[in-house]
């Protein structure tokens, strides 16, 4: 079987922690206005929690889906702050991001803790996008798999099954928010890597996404890669036509 060829192409905006309701009402605007340019490609966005029943509403008919940025591992209970997987499904949210970097390094999420989060997702319907993804230092040390492999491992446990639910997502801390991207190659030996292990799980049409810096003008070329199959967006998300184009690419 060719995974290729099974592999939908997926495009995720993540908003990070912008927006206003008046900027918000543009972008989307923007995003139905726009969306037919793109085609054989799943498109979603995910916005900062107060914000995603505007983003529902607003997306609802269009045929981009959303999803939040993080999830607690909990289902319920005294976790003052958090919001649950069990929540958001009830929204019908179809996506939630774990383990970006800025939640790994700003609030010190770990490997296992990345890891619980997906299966609390999974648990409620809503596909984990687990991020993995090595500092500028582990590169230049040439730790680059090493780091991949520390961070799958507790995710990779998890079984064939779990992980036909999920989509990782490769993002070099260094390429993120930087300009800095990884050069297509570069990322797709990493993908390769990535592959290679889901593969031995039986699990290869598992979706990996790339991360950093992805705009209109470097997608077509990332997205050539044969074992890149779509992106996480971060800034270039806020524009609706530069988004578009990217999942047009
Ligand atoms: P960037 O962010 O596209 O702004 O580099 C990507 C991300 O953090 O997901």
């Amino acid at each position: 079987m060719n995974t290729a060829l099974v592999r939908k192409r997926l495009v995720i905006g993540n908003w990070k922690m912008h927006g206003t309701r008046a900027s918000n009402a543009a972008l989307l605007t923007g995003l139905c206005a726009g969306v037919a340019v793109v085609h054989d490609c799943d498109l979603a966005v995910c916005a900062p929690f107060p914000y995603l029943a505007q983003v529902s509403s607003s997306l609802a008919g269009s045929g981009i889906s959303w999803g939040a940025q993080d999830i607690s591992k909990h289902e319920h209970g005294a976790y003052t702050g958090e919001v649950s997987s069990t929540m958001l499904g009830d929204f019908g949210c179809k996506w939630t991001l774990v383990g970006h970097s800025e939640r790994r390094t700003l609030h010190g999420e770990s490997d296992q803790l990345v890891a619980d989060k997906a299966v609390s997702a999974i648990k409620a319907g809503i596909t984990p996008v687990v991020c993995i993804g090595e500092t500028f230092a582990e590169q230049e040390a040439g730790r680059t798999n090493e780091v991949i492999s520390r961070q799958l491992a507790p995710v990779l446990a998890l079984g064939a099954q779990s992980l036909s639910q999920m989509v990782l997502a490769y993002e070099p801390v260094w390429a993120i928010g930087t300009g800095l991207t990884a050069t297509p190659q570069q990322a797709q030996d990493v993908h390769a890597f990535i592959r290679a292990q889901l593969s031995e799980l039986g699990v290869p049409q598992v979706r990996i996404l790339y991360g950093g810096s992805v705009k209109a003008s470097n997608a077509v070329s990332l997205f050539a890669m044969s074992d890149i199959d779509g992106a996480l967006v971060g800034g270039a998300s806020l524009v609706a036509e530069e988004f578009l184009r990217i999942a047009a690419a």
